[in-house]
């Protein structure tokens, strides 16, 4: 990282800060994006340096004092905003479901094409089966394009494997794939996800094996930071959930969990707990969004997995926002529910059919993001010190980012100071 020439990126006409705040952000604070006007932003090392004014920038006391090789960016026309966060994806899995996907469009629901033998339980196989090296290359293709669509951090979750030995090749995976991809990868283990088919009518002993077994050897060989549980209908109950939570807390791991995605749940038996997040919460009660108002936990909303499943209901984001409950918005990259890699797609839906505003769209993927991965103290906003992920869109307002619908506008993505996209085209253009 050294030896890399410091960047200074130029002439940009909307420059998204998402500065000046601490806290995920509830209620109007969504909307106060920190946009600079003809701005410039300094990055070496993998840090942002400086952010500010354009006709300030050359007169950097920084550029003025370092010898170092600098790069002009010309960014005129674009938008330059934190890179996104996409804190919720089942990044490890070996193939698409394509019999589910006929199903569906058939008319079978999520629930009926999993009691008939689709579902999670069906990707299990292929990952037994795989190496860790073509999980790996399969992670990674996946990254890649997230980057291209302006992803720089990424929380990745096991979940298909549901053995000790498959669960923990899986984070292998996710680690191998994060040793060759710039960004930032948050390794999640997701033993949790169904009770597979060998612990079939005694969910107590798989319950155990989760949280005697893969647990502490996830925490032991440092493959997970988070533990995450589908606490649903059909998958894990609220009772297995916080046993499993209880054993992450012990071994020193975060806990989030996916909830009210199928059926309504109690959240507050969980928040003893401190969940960093809580995922999906389709079907959250009233007492709990009071409950929720009060606390750092996030509530991640994943609408890309509604649409995918052709559901009219969304999430209620309005509800969820205007109550003061802090939001952040992921892809859920899955091969049942939500087969996308794309942030700028997930900002679309969140506008389109949740009726956030761009503007909370935009803070619920990066700032509120980083937070809902506990890493809002170097990602998620412009400002000195933070690391240099960035996203660059070639459109003139942020508000063009939910707007161009598949494909989206990114232009280059900036990951740990090292600029990559294959949209971008020449640098110098
Ligand atoms: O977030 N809800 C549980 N997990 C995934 C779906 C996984 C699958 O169907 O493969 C989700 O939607
Ligand atoms: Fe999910």
């Amino acid at each position: 990282m050294a030896t890399e020439p410091a960047l200074l990126l130029t002439n940009i006409k909307q420059l998204v800060t998402l500065r000046g705040r601490t806290g995920p952000r509830r209620g109007h604070e969504l909307n106060d994006l920190g946009i600079l006007e003809d701005a410039a932003v300094l990055c070496a090392g993998g840090k942002i340096v400086s952010v500010g004014a354009m006709k300030e920038a050359a007169h950097d006391p920084w550029i003025k004092k370092s010898k170092k090789k600098l790069e002009e960016i010309d960014c005129s026309g674009k938008v330059v905003l934190p890179g996104f966060i996409d804190s919720h994806t089942h990044l490890i899995f070996a193939g698409p479901r394509l019999i589910d996907f006929e199903k569906r469009v058939a008319g079978a629901s999520y629930e009926e094409i999993a009691e008939a033998g689709g579902g999670i339980r069906s990707s299990i196989a292929g990952v037994r089966k795989a190496s860790v090296k073509e999980l790996a290359a399969k992670a990674l293709a996946a990254l890649n394009q997230m980057a291209a669509q302006g992803t720089t951090t990424v929380e990745a979750k096991s979940g298909y494997g549901l053995s000790a030995e498959a669960e923990l090749k899986s984070l292998e995976a996710v680690a191998e794939a994060a040793r060759r991809w710039p960004g930032t990868v948050v390794p999640t283990l997701l033993g949790a996800h169904v009770v597979p088919p060998e612990f079939k009518g005694k969910p107590e002993k798989y319950v155990r094996e989760v949280a005697e077994k893969m647990i502490p050897q996830a925490a032991r060989k440092k493959l997970a930071q988070f533990v995450d549980v589908f606490c649903d209908r059909g998958a894990l109950t609220l009772e297995d959930t916080e046993r499993i939570f209880a054993a992450a807390q012990q071994h020193g791991l975060g806990v989030r969990a996916h909830l009210c995605q199928l059926t309504a749940s109690q959240v507050w038996p969980l928040l003893r707990f401190k969940p960093a997040s809580l995922d999906h919460m389709d079907r959250v009660g009233e007492e709990d969004i009071t409950q929720l108002a009060k606390r750092e936990t996030v509530v991640t909303l994943l609408p890309g997995a509604n649409y995918f499943l052709g559901l009219k209901q969304y999430p209620d984001a309005r509800r969820l926002i205007d109550a003061g409950v802090p939001v952040a918005l992921a892809t859920d990259y899955n091969p049942g529910t939500s087969p996308t890699t794309s942030m700028p797609f997930v900002l679309s839906l969140a506008c389109t059919q949740m009726r956030m505003t761009p503007a909370e769209a935009i803070a619920a993927a990066t700032i509120n993001g980083a937070h809902a991965l506990r890493l809002a103290g170097c990602k998620g906003s412009l400002e000195p010190g933070k690391d240099a992920d960035l996203a660059i869109f070639d459109v003139g307002d942020f508000r063009e980012i939910p707007y161009w619908v598949a494909p989206g506008r990114c232009w280059a993505t900036m990951l740990s100071g090292q600029l990559t996209n294959l949209n971008r085209g020449s640098l110098s253009a």
